[in-house]
């Protein structure tokens, strides 16, 4: 397993031999390693690397797969997809693994009944006046809803809804 030190030095690299082929010298955008996504991935996926994440990949064994055809990611991205580099593939499974391993609660504990975090949100939740979130239709408190429901442990609730907040954020 590569240490975040070197997992940041190849991004890094990877982040520069990109801004070279793109050859638009956009410096700032460039520094967001989701930028590579949404230049080029999301023209043809989910405008956001997280929602192509939670639709389409599993993990198995450690190795972040595709759900629908089991095939290994970067052997997806290996085959020309997407048009990236060695390194980019590196940046990019990198990512995305990073986004899946840190939905991992979501999935052991809540996947079986709400499918993705996602369709939770869309279908269940919104923010408050208060920017708390409640149910979309009960007008339920879910930081108090949370802890009993799913068996999800009480430290596990802040995460949690952390995440909702932020797919909140995005669908809006
Ligand atoms: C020109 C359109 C296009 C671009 C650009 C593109 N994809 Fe895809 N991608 C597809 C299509 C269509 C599929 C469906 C798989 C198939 O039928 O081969 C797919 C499948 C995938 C899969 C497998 C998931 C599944 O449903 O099986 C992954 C992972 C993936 N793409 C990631 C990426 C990433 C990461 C990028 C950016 C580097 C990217 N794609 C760029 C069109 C595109
Ligand atoms: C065994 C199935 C099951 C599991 C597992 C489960 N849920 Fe639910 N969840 C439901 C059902 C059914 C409802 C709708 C009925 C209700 O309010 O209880 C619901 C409702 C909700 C609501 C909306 C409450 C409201 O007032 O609108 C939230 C938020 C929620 N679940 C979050 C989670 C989270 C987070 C997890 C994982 C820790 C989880 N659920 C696990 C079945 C499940």
């Amino acid at each position: 397993m590569l240490s975040r030190c070197l997992v940041s030095t190849v991004l890094l690299a990877g982040l520069a031999g990109w801004a070279i082929s793109s050859g638009e010298g956009r410096a700032q955008e460039v520094a967001d390693p989701h930028q590579i996504y949404e230049s080029q991935c999301a023209g043809c996926h989910a405008p956001h690397a997280r929602e192509l994440v939670t639709e389409t990949l599993d993990m198995a064994d450690g190795v972040l797969i595709s759900r629908r055809s089991g095939q290994p990611v970067a052997s997806v991205l290996r085959q020309g997809h997407g048009g990236l580099s060695e390194t980019q593939i590196d940046v990019m499974v990198w990512l995305l693994r990073d986004i899946r391993l840190s939905d991992q609660t979501f999935y052991r504990k809540c996947a079986t009944c709400h499918v993705t975090m996602r369709e939770l949100a869309r279908t269940y939740l919104r923010l408050d006046a208060e920017d708390q979130v409640v149910g979309r239709y009960t007008g339920t408190d879910i930081a108090a809803f949370l802890p009993g429901h799913g068996r999800l442990a009480p430290d596990e609730v802040p995460e949690m809804l952390a995440k909702m907040r932020s797919h909140l954020g995005i669908s809006d």
